[in-house]
């Protein structure tokens, strides 16, 4: 027993080591703790329910069973209770950690789905009937952005704001259930997030919350991450769950792997170079990127965590004209100028960090001071982000803080698209001339 509580001892002190990514002269105020979502249904029945968009016009639905000889099937159709298709094309898999053994985590693909359409569906043959809507084909489309999520008092009342109103697709970059290792707090997220989720496509990319490593035991890390939040990396070319992108009504998202390697030898960085290569502005007129730790960062929470990722990566994004870099880690809302190398440049994305969407920690409250000149707008709420593409030339960006119950557009920008400036754009669309150029410097 003694012996036991030993090897217990030194589990949670390594674990809060590995945790703890505050600033030491960085205090935050009270934070709200963990509300635990527990299981409402009967065991039977499957249960976190989310999707995940899968290339053009299919939809991966991911849910978890506890009984092992529950089908890995989903039916469906464009009317309640009439399932007109089914699908059984998909993998399950369960993972351990130390002593938690997680249930049947069923990842089924289905489609091809119309866009802007209505689906009603019913997952391993049992449980209640879900539904979600394809996102459009064309403009306009609208994402929610909301990271650093959480799961506390906090978090129920940005979910509840950004459910209120219809978006299409929910981008999250990174820090998910906060769960830190306890493997029970991803199934209570998964729960906590299903009214949502299971809705609207949610495409996620990871942050240090994530992580989970251990030493000699998991040393990998983000195993409960990638078995249960499998994104479609395989689709764009990518040997990785931490990093992919995809296409979505004429935009082109890249999810990066801030815990990933990405120094110009790693892999990540030769996908992405690959990827941005692949760009066609004609299709994707707008290029969206998303990471965890920012690179651009007033608050003295995180500082300068981001520094050798941007270094590595920044020139990529600025040559192949990223419209914006949304970031999340820092807990509070930050909204730059349009940056490269840390000067103003009309041709640099604008760069938000959105790392305000509830988590346990509390807000990120202190700036540096003065303001540096390239932050434009800041503030420490809890809030999400909307960005309205119109069209391949103007899309709305605005940051909604919680206001308790309520919620205030805090902050908001009219944006151009790179795709639609002269001054900005490489003259070829399809960016093979600045493939060339790569090469030529090397
Ligand atoms: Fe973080």
């Amino acid at each position: 027993m003694a012996k036991y509580s030993t090897l217990l001892f030194i589990f949670l002190l390594l674990n809060s080591l590995l945790n703890f990514h505050a600033s030491p002269e960085y205090s935050r105020p009270r934070p709200r703790p963990n509300i635990f979502t527990g299981l409402t249904r009967s065991k039977s029945e499957p249960e976190q329910v989310h999707i995940s968009l899968l290339g053009k016009d299919h939809m991966r639905v991911t849910y978890i069973t506890s009984h092992k000889h529950t089908k890995s099937i989903v039916e469906y159709g464009t009317s309640p209770g009439n399932y007109d298709k089914s699908s059984v094309t998909g993998e399950r898999t369960s993972y351990r950690y130390f002593f938690y053994k997680s249930s049947e985590i069923h990842h089924v693909t289905i489609g091809p789905l119309g866009p802007n359409t209505t689906y009603y569906y019913k997952c391993g043959g049992s449980g209640p009937e879900f539904s979600f809507k394809t996102p459009p084909s064309t403009f306009p489309i609208e994402f929610a952005v909301v990271g650093d999520l959480g799961q506390t008092e906090w978090t129920t009342s940005t979910l509840a704001h950004v459910g209120a109103k219809d978006y299409d697709v929910l981008l999250l970059p990174g820090d998910l259930s906060y769960a830190d290792t306890q493997q029970p707090l991803w199934d209570s997220f998964g729960r906590l997030v299903e009214p949502y989720a299971s809705k609207r496509p949610w495409m996620v990319t990871n942050g240090n919350h994530e992580i989970e490593i251990f030493p000699i035991i998991h040393r990998f890390g983000f195993k409960a991450y990638n078995a249960r939040w499998l994104m479609p990396y395989q689709q764009s070319g990518s040997t990785s769950n931490l990093y992919y992108s995809f296409d979505v009504a004429g935009c082109h998202i890249v999810m990066l792997g801030s815990y990933a390697d990405f120094d110009v030898q790693s892999d990540q960085y030769a996908w992405l170079q690959a990827d941005l290569a692949k760009v066609d502005r004609a299709v994707t007129p707008w290029i969206f990127a998303l990471i965890h730790a920012p690179w651009y960062n007033s608050n003295l929470a995180h500082k300068g965590e981001g520094e050798n990722m941007r270094k590595s990566m920044e020139e990529l994004l600025y040559k192949a004209r990223v419209d914006v870099v949304f970031a999340g880690h820092v807990h509070a809302y930050e909204r730059f100028t349009r940056i490269y190398d840390n000067k103003v440049d009309p041709c640099g994305p604008i760069y938000v960090t959105i790392g305000d969407g509830g988590n346990r920690e509390g807000l990120a409250m202190i700036f540096e001071n003065p303001s540096p000149s390239i932050s434009t707008f800041r503030e420490a709420s809890f809030g999400h982000g909307r960005l309205k593409v119109y069209n391949e030339t103007y899309a709305h960006w605005s940051w909604h803080r919680n206001n308790e119950t309520n919620t205030a557009m805090a902050d908001e920008l009219w944006i151009q698209s790179f795709a639609s400036s002269k001054s900005c754009l490489p003259e070829t669309t399809n960016f093979q001339e600045m493939k060339t150029h790569q090469k030529d410097e090397l």
